[in-house]
């Protein structure tokens, strides 16, 4: 089975390569030469876990290859999938489809033969009738069919979730597409894990109402944390009390700064803008996106408490800046909102992240300095915040930490530490929902 992947970021690239791992014969294709250049030169334009072993695998298998060139591998494809980005529009929310649609002009003007246009990206719904509508438009004569297949891989654990998926999701409406994609996604159906067949508009939708309802679980927990602080209670404590019932889960129950990332902000604003185009209300995800940014407020308050009411002229050493553990990817990230405003107050900002620096150095003020080590970072500084819970933040030499800094406040903006531990160790120790 031939198969192109228009868009070769973190979606496109490891679906990609878990396709060709799977047997089909896959190119992925991008407009940014600089991202083809690099894979063709065996380089892995980003950090996800396993994801360098897999392309290069499969390369060398001859199942996999990267192109900017939509001739001639949509010609010879039967599947194509657009799988590029679907940013947050300037302005209204809405995501912004420029992406997509170009990619479908540019699929219909290289079609040959029945080929399957299956929408990858996170798009509202209509759009693949859009695409669908834009592709006969664009070539009268294509033999095609539009399917919707979201995806829920998660950055940090991407191979694993896409090779062992929760559940797959085919908008379809044509026997002969649905026949090809159940036969490229065989060795998921082999290891029983249940594929959904829906029309279009649901599949789309599913997408956009399984970020929201993670999304309004985080904002439940972080209020329920805020009101833990006020009452004395513990939001470790509240969180497994509530998670033991399985009817609401454990997981997404974690107190913390606030979502972030490539996915829950613009999903969830995407989502509020298509309930209000098409007159329905969505007010529990508008609260779940207030919630969000005054919880990210509400750290900023934490850290200026610590150190008495002033960040003005302070050491803060950050340790982890990208959104969640295991990537690079910087996007919407809660140090993005926090940072900024402790340098705006005038503090001295030392960051350590294992892997978000290079990301990070583009999108945060250029006053951060950035550290090699932890130690590096620490040393000298008034307070510690511990914004991302990367595993080698979760067994750091505390006493060591303690001897190099200048002060004594540790922020755990991730609920890392046992306060009575910290406390112990000398540290003036503030989490979230555990005070
Ligand atoms: N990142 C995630 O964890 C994740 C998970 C599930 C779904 N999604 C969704 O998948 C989509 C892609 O997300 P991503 O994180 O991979 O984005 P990304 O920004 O990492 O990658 C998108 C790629 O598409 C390329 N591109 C743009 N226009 C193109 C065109 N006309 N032809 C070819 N390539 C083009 C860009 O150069 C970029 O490399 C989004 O809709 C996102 O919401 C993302």
């Amino acid at each position: 089975m031939n198969v192109v992947m228009i868009g070769s970021g973190y979606v496109g690239l490891v679906s990609g390569a878990c396709f060709a791992e799977f047997g089909a014969k896959v190119t992925c294709l991008d407009v940014d030469e600089a991202k083809i250049e690099s894979l063709k030169a065996g380089k892995i334009p980003i950090y996800e876990p396993g994801l360098d072993e897999l392309v290069e695998r499969n390369v060398a298998a001859g199942r996999l290859q990267f192109t900017t060139e939509y001739d001639p591998v949509v010609a010879s494809a039967d599947l194509v999938f657009i799988a590029v980005g679907t940013p947050t529009r300037r302005g209204d929310g809405h995501a912004d489809l420029v992406y997509v649609y170009e990619a479908a002009k540019q699929i219909a003007r290289h079609l040959s033969g029945y080929t399957v246009i299956v929408d990858k990206s996170t798009v509202p719904v209509g759009t693949a009738r859009q695409v669908e509508r834009l592709i006969g438009e664009e070539n009268s004569g294509a033999d095609f069919d539009v399917a919707s297949n979201p995806e829920f891989l998660r950055e940090g654990s991407a191979i694993g979730d896409f090779m062992r998926p929760d559940r797959v999701v085919l908008g379809v409406e044509s026997e002969r597409a649905e026949a090809l994609l159940r036969e490229l996604y065989r060795p998921i159906n082999l290891i029983e894990a249940p594929i959904h067949v829906t029309n279009l508009e649901s599949a789309e939708l599913v997408k956009y109402a399984s970020n929201a309802f993670l999304a309004v679980k985080i904002s439940f927990i972080n209020e329920i944390a805020n009101l833990c602080e006020q009452v004395g209670a513990d939001v470790h404590a509240v969180a497994k009390g509530m998670g033991l019932d399985g009817r609401i889960g454990k997981k997404f129950l974690h107190a913390g700064p606030g979502y972030g990332g490539s996915c829950f902000p613009k999903d969830t604003t995407a989502l509020i803008r298509i309930a209000q185009e098409n007159a329905a209300s969505c007010r529990i995800v508008e609260a779940a996106v207030e919630v969000n940014a005054a919880q990210k407020a509400r750290m900023v308050k934490k850290i200026r408490e610590v150190l008495g009411g002033s960040e003005s002229g302070k050491k803060i050493a950050v340790l982890g800046l990208t959104f969640k553990p295991e990537t690079d990817d910087m996007r919407d990230s809660p140090s993005l909102a926090i940072i900024p405003n402790l340098i705006d107050k005038g503090a001295v900002v030392h960051a350590h992240d294992p892997q978000g620096v290079a990301e990070a150095r583009k999108l945060l003020p250029q006053q951060v300095s950035y550290c090699d080590d932890v130690f590096a970072a620490v040393k000298g500084a008034d307070l510690v915040v511990l914004m991302t819970e990367w595993n080698e933040y979760r067994g750091l030499d505390l006493v060591r930490i303690k001897q190099l800094m200048q002060g004594d406040a540790f922020v755990d903006l991730r609920n890392v530490y046992e306060p009575a531990q910290m406390r112990e160790l000398g540290f003036r120790y503030v989490c979230v929902g555990r005070e």
